[in-house]
């Protein structure tokens, strides 16, 4: 079970679940810190202000990552700090901080993997209309070459988004996510291909400082398979995966839109506005695009839907994840299976479906880099007796670890694993009452930190990599 010297065992955090201090030292206010001042958006209204207080507590647990032997901290760059209005001048402070966070893992030989784009928007951008508006391409690709210019010489790790299908699903779909517009197929397609060109664009602009660095982004990975073998399902579990792994993964990997999802696009009128020059970037930049990250929670099991349905009116409960949604598109809907073990909000537990889901992947885009660059559990973690006894997290990180060894032995080309998450943080829209980290926050006792059991367990698979995992 021994995992190679090159391999990454990491943990992941995100700048709005983590830091707070949202109007500290210059920084300008994003498009999370508005809408979750909306009633409803988020479980008991909990908002960014404070999160886990990250921005000043960055060195003790930087530290806490170093006792527990992480060997590189996936962490993301609040785009407004270091512009507050999304474009124009830098704030130094902004600078600072992220270069504080960066010496603080160097000093302990933690290699920073360093997201540019983890949902927070400045602001006045989402006014402007977020990543409806061209502009914003450029906006983003300004920024991403600021953070290359003054991190690049010790970050050699870059990710550009963190989950389009995500912000840009909840955020035109779901309405869950700012900017909270529901039901708009062409709103939701035109979103996505001005974040692949965003990608493409940031991809050709570090290339070209030449920091002999590694660029990719991150993408949910959750593979659909059909509930049975009869040809219904099998077409849908086939166009989900279109939708959901082909549309995204295409784009970045292989240059170009799969021709199964734009014929569909055009025939129904929700093709986007794609510029020459955006897909001449595009094509340019995939074999310049160095690796694929994949947060894999669960996979989807999928039927065709055959009658007639009503779709759920979209809430924040039914959009963060659980079976049971129709697509948008109303082919197929998403199915809970008997047989499958589900986490409390609902997610399947399946370590097998990830490594068959990897296989798929080699399958569509053959040898490239992976990183997993979240994969964890979401639970409320029993304290007995004052320690947290997270015993089913250190079950469940256990089982996928040894899925993608699997998938290694394979040959499909892992290079690190990011556990989401790091520390206990704020999840975007069920406050505090999920928890995902190694590192308890106290929120009744001045956001203490602690040790969870899986700290002293991960530090312990870190320590002989892999080989105190069983399968
Ligand atoms: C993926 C997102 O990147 C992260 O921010 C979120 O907290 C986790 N999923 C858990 O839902």
């Amino acid at each position: 079970m021994k995992f190679s010297n090159d391999f990454f065992f990491g943990a992941a955090t995100a700048a709005y679940q983590v830091e707070g201090a949202i109007q500290e030292d210059g920084k300008g206010l994003t498009n999370w810190d508005e809408f979750v001042t909306i009633p409803g958006k988020t479980f008991e209204g909990t908002t960014g202000e404070i999160a886990v207080d990250h921005y000043h507590r960055y060195k003790e647990d930087i530290k806490l990552m170093a006792e527990m032997g992480l060997e590189s901290y996936r962490f993301s760059i609040s785009w407004a700090r270091i512009f507050p209005e999304g474009t124009g001048d830098i704030n130094p402070k902004g600078i600072e901080f992220y270069n504080n966070v960066i010496d603080e893992c160097l000093k302990y030989g933690i290699v920073p993997f360093v997201t540019l784009y983890h949902w927070d928007l400045p602001l006045p951008l989402e006014k402007e209309g977020g990543w409806l508006n061209k502009n914003t391409i450029d906006a983003f690709v300004s920024y991403a070459k600021v953070c290359f210019e003054h991190f690049g010489d010790r970050v050699k790790h870059f990710i550009t988004f963190n989950e389009t299908v995500i912000f840009c699903g909840h955020g035109y779909l779901a309405g869950a996510h700012p900017p909270g517009i529901k039901n708009d197929p062409a709103k939701y397609f035109q979103a996505t291909h001005n974040v692949f060109t965003a990608h493409a664009k940031a991809v050709l602009a570090y290339k070209a400082l030449k920091q002999y660095g590694e660029i990719g982004l991150s993408h949910v990975f959750s593979p659909a398979f059909a509930v049975d073998d009869s040809k219904e399902h099998t077409f849908a579990a086939m166009h989900a995966n279109q939708f959901g792994i082909n549309w995204y993964y295409d784009p970045v990997l292989k240059g170009e839109y799969p021709e199964y999802v734009m014929g569909l696009l055009l025939k129904n009128g929700t093709c986007p506005v794609m510029l020459d020059d955006e897909l001449a970037s595009i094509k340019q930049a995939a074999p310049l695009n160095d690796f694929i990250g994949l947060n894999y929670y669960q996979p989807i099991r999928v039927e065709k839907i055959t009658e007639p349905f009503e779709a759920l009116e979209p809430t924040r409960e039914n959009s963060t994840g659980a079976p049971g949604n129709p697509s948008f598109d109303g082919v197929y809907r998403t199915v809970k299976m008997n047989d499958k073990r589900y986490t409390k909000w609902g997610w399947e537990i399946s370590p097998e479906g990830f490594v068959d889901g990897l296989q798929l992947l080699k399958d569509y885009y053959g040898d490239i880099r992976m990183y997993i660059t979240e994969n964890g559990l979401g639970d409320e973690d029993p304290i007995i007796e004052g320690e947290v006894c997270d015993i089913p997290r250190i079950n469940f990180i256990n089982d996928h670890l040894v899925a993608v060894k699997k998938a290694i032995d394979a040959g499909v080309n892992v290079k690190g694993y990011y556990a989401w998450s790091a520390i206990d943080l704020l999840s975007w829209l069920n406050g505090y009452k999920k928890q995902y980290g190694f590192i308890y926050v106290d929120h009744n006792n001045d956001l203490v930190r602690k040790k969870k059991a899986s700290f002293h367990w991960y530090q312990e698979v870190i320590n002989t990599r892999g080989e105190n995992l069983h399968n």
